[in-house]
């Protein structure tokens, strides 16, 4: 069942942040925000304890939104103890497609549902890029995930280069397709998919609420077009790059924008608690 809630949020900055604007009420369908942190390359198990302990008093009082954090796969342990009496939810930024055997260096999903996690980020574009990734083996991972009742956080986005020769609809076509080939519609309903154009992470350029719509909405196209306009209306998108306090209410108001999937915002307790709180 969909259900309509019409947000009551009338009022939003204009992107570049000099004046108020009225934005018109929107209905959309409940979808639950959802935001992440990824820590990806960083913090030892002393400082992933740290930030978290730091973290949970300044969301605990956050209801109505999913707190995740992805810490390296060393602190999984301790972070998911010290989240144990908490509302935040645990990641792990990678999984592998097979359960065990020989396959040294990997950690699989068994393994991370055993230290309690919730959510794996798949499809990085860090591990597209550095590491060999591909559509077929996101695929793989997201279905490995599944089968251990791990949701997966399943990331997409282009490059510069493809975006400036008009090729980001063909890419996120093929990441989206590829990454969720032969799921079912059950199957999607646990995913949420992570639109994180590569042009913007980790370089302070954001997407305007504009571009980041325009893609979540062709994203939720997409989905409407392989499943079924209520499965895609269930779905969660996430905008990823560059995340900020400053730029996170604006991008959160956008119709088809449910979520935020941080990277650097996110290795402060401060900036992150006030991304979770970006109403
Ligand atoms: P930044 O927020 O540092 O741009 O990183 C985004 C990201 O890659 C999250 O997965």
């Amino acid at each position: 069942m969909v259900i309509k809630v019409t947000s009551l949020k009338t009022d939003n900055y204009d992107s570049d942040h000099r004046r108020l604007t009225t934005i018109q009420p929107k209905e959309r369908t409940m979808r639950i925000p959802i935001i992440a942190g990824n820590w990806k390359l960083n913090n030892t198990v002393s400082e992933s304890v740290s930030l978290t302990t730091a973290l949970k008093p300044l969301v605990a009082g956050c209801t109505g939104v999913e707190i995740i954090v992805a810490p390296p796969f060393t602190a999984l342990t301790s972070v998911s103890s010290a989240i144990a009496d908490s509302n935040i939810q645990l990641a792990a930024q990678d999984v592998y497609s097979e359960d065990n055997g020989a396959f040294t260096g990997e950690v699989s999903a068994p393994m991370l549902k055993d230290v309690g996690c919730d959510y794996v980020i798949i499809g990085h574009s860090e591990r597209r890029q550095y590491f060999g990734e591909t559509n077929e083996s996101v695929n793989q991972k997201v279905k490995a995930a599944l089968a251990h009742g791990l949701k997966p956080i399943i990331c997409v986005g282009e490059q510069l280069e493809e975006r400036e020769t008009g090729r980001t609809e063909a890419i996120i076509e093929s990441h989206v397709t590829g990454g969720i080939a032969g799921l079912s519609a059950t199957d999607l309903l646990s995913c949420v998919i992570a639109y994180e154009p590569v042009w913007a992470i980790g370089t302070g350029k954001t997407a305007t609420p504009d571009q980041a719509q325009e893609v979540h909405n062709f994203i939720r196209g997409l989905l409407t077009s392989a499943y079924s306009a209520e499965v895609a209306s269930q779905i969660r998108i996430q905008y990823g790059g560059s995340v900020k306090p400053e730029n996170a209410s604006e991008l959160m108001a956008q119709p088809d924008v449910d979520g935020a999937l941080v990277g650097g915002a996110s290795l402060e307790a401060e900036s992150f608690a006030e991304i979770v709180k970006f109403e």
